[in-house]
């Protein structure tokens, strides 16, 4: 089938990729004359250069292009005109009061409705994939509708890809769901999904709003529960416990998660936006949303977690350096939206520390992120994890990159000033640190104090 896929961000490309390999013909569409520039040039093989990282993408996006199966233009009236349905997945930020910013939506939506009127079909799908608050399949009807009279169905259909495994979360989704009330739309999605359903993939039919709450229903939970984990993390340091030792038991139960892994706090572009939206959405129904707020409240105490540690362990910072691995707000992207190395560093240099930074991806947003720390010397690069312990009084590691995971605890132990490691994602074992004798000091259990 023909399919039109507005958007290139992590959504859309991946998202237009995965249909491609599936079978369909994708055109990918984005008013950023630059990103569509570097895609094409990619699939003409001038260029290595992809408008974002993801493992995998580079050649999801190669082979269908070979197979012409995936275009990408800024043409969105040429693409829709050909399309069997239109996927919107454009961005929703955080406006400064945490509700979604629909602008790019409402846009895409005026762009489609006018498109649309000026095609030569009578029907058109038009799915939205944007995370967007439970309701906003009418405004984007009428958004449609105020451009022309054609039939328009509009699908909910939200995607649960995570970064990193981006891909792979695309081609084998946990779940697909499809909301709409009408018959036909529905069928026609049911189509385009066919060779995802024949894979075992499971199929949810709902309502619009369904599945506009299952998205942010999916990420509050997911966000929930890594808040209470780290709740519990920080008692069992406390209290002298070893939250791994904990957790080991309680995900027998199957009927809790596996998010139950201790961290600097849970980064990303989706879990706090969506959690902060949903609150405006509870308080617009009047229903109490104390848990959603709290759960919030407890990861931006414990992004704070680390840089407090820090100084409590060093005194004052004054003139010190911390090296710090990884600035991704996970391992397998460059992504640093939300990343709990951003109020680490912050809180290491307003405390008078500098900072030496690695991360095997993410410099280049780094770089976005921290220019004015940057131009003022308080935070510099390396181009290799050892090259930055050279003169560092600690290491900070905030995100769980495998050649961190792999490192040499011995050459690590030579090049800092102090063999002392603050290690937000529990990457080494005990034993090996206590044979090199570091300070050692995670999340969710005691300090090993063997120097
Ligand atoms: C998330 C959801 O997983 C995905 O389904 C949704 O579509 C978008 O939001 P993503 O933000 O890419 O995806 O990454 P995810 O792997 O979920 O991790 C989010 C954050 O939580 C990371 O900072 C991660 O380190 C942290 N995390 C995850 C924990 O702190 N503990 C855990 O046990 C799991």
């Amino acid at each position: 089938m023909k399919l039109t896929v507005i958007g290139t961000g992590y959504v859309g490309l991946c998202q237009g990729a995965a249909f491609a390999e599936e079978g369909h013909n994708v055109t990918c569409v984005d008013i950023v004359e630059r990103k569509i520039k570097m895609l094409n040039d990619f699939c003409a093989g001038l260029s290595e250069e992809l408008p974002l990282f993801e493992p995998g993408l580079p050649e999801l996006i190669r082979n269908n292009s070979a197979k012409d199966r995936i275009q990408f233009t800024t043409d969105l009236k040429g693409s829709i005109e050909n399309s069997d349905a239109v996927f919107i997945t454009v961005g929703t930020p955080p406006k400064e009061n945490g509700e979604a910013d629909l602008t790019a939506l409402k846009k895409v939506s005026e762009d489609i409705g006018s498109a649309i009127n000026d095609s030569k079909k009578d029907y058109f799908i038009v799915a939205t994939k944007s995370t967007v608050p439970a309701g906003t399949h009418k405004i984007v009807k009428e958004i449609i509708s105020s451009r022309t009279n054609k039939q328009v169905d509009i699908v909910s259909n939200p995607e649960f890809l995570a970064q990193g495994r981006a891909v792979k979360d695309c081609l084998n989704p946990s779940r697909i769901v499809i909301g709409t009330d009408s018959e036909k739309a529905r069928r026609i999605m049911l189509d385009i999904y066919k060779p995802y359903h024949e894979q075992g993939i499971p199929i949810y039919l709902m309502s619009n709003v369904d599945a506009e709450l299952h998205k942010y229903a999916a990420n509050s939970y997911l966000a929930a529960q890594i808040s209470l984990t780290n709740n519990f993390a920080n008692l069992a340091k406390a209290a002298g416990g070893d939250w791994n030792k904990v957790k080991e038991g309680i995900v027998a139960d199957t009927r809790i998660g596996k998010f139950v892994h201790s961290s600097p706090g849970f980064g990303g572009s989706c879990f706090e936006k969506d959690v902060e939206q949903l609150t405006h959405t509870f308080e617009q129904y009047d229903v109490d949303c104390t848990l959603l707020k709290e759960v919030l409240r407890q990861n931006k105490l414990q992004k704070q977690l680390l840089a407090k540690r820090i100084k409590n362990h060093l005194g004052s910072l004054d003139g010190k350096t911390i090296a710090v691995w990884g600035l991704a707000f996970k391992a397998g992207t460059d992504d640093m939206r939300g990343a709990p190395s951003v109020p680490l560093i912050e809180g290491l240099i307003e405390a008078g520390a500098k900072v030496k930074a690695y991360d095997p991806v993410a410099v280049n947003e780094s770089k976005k992120v921290f220019s004015n720390f940057e131009k003022r010397d308080m935070i510099c690069y390396t181009e290799d994890k050892y090259s930055a312990l050279d003169g560092s009084d600690a290491l900070a590691i905030v995100t769980e990159w495998e050649e961190f995971i792999g490192a040499d605890l011995g050459i690590v132990k030579n090049k800092l000033k102090s063999p002392i490691i603050f290690d937000g994602k529990d990457l080494f074992k005990p034993e090996e640190i206590m044979r090199h004798g570091f300070y050692y000091s995670c999340i969710g259990k005691p300090d090993i104090r063997d120097q």
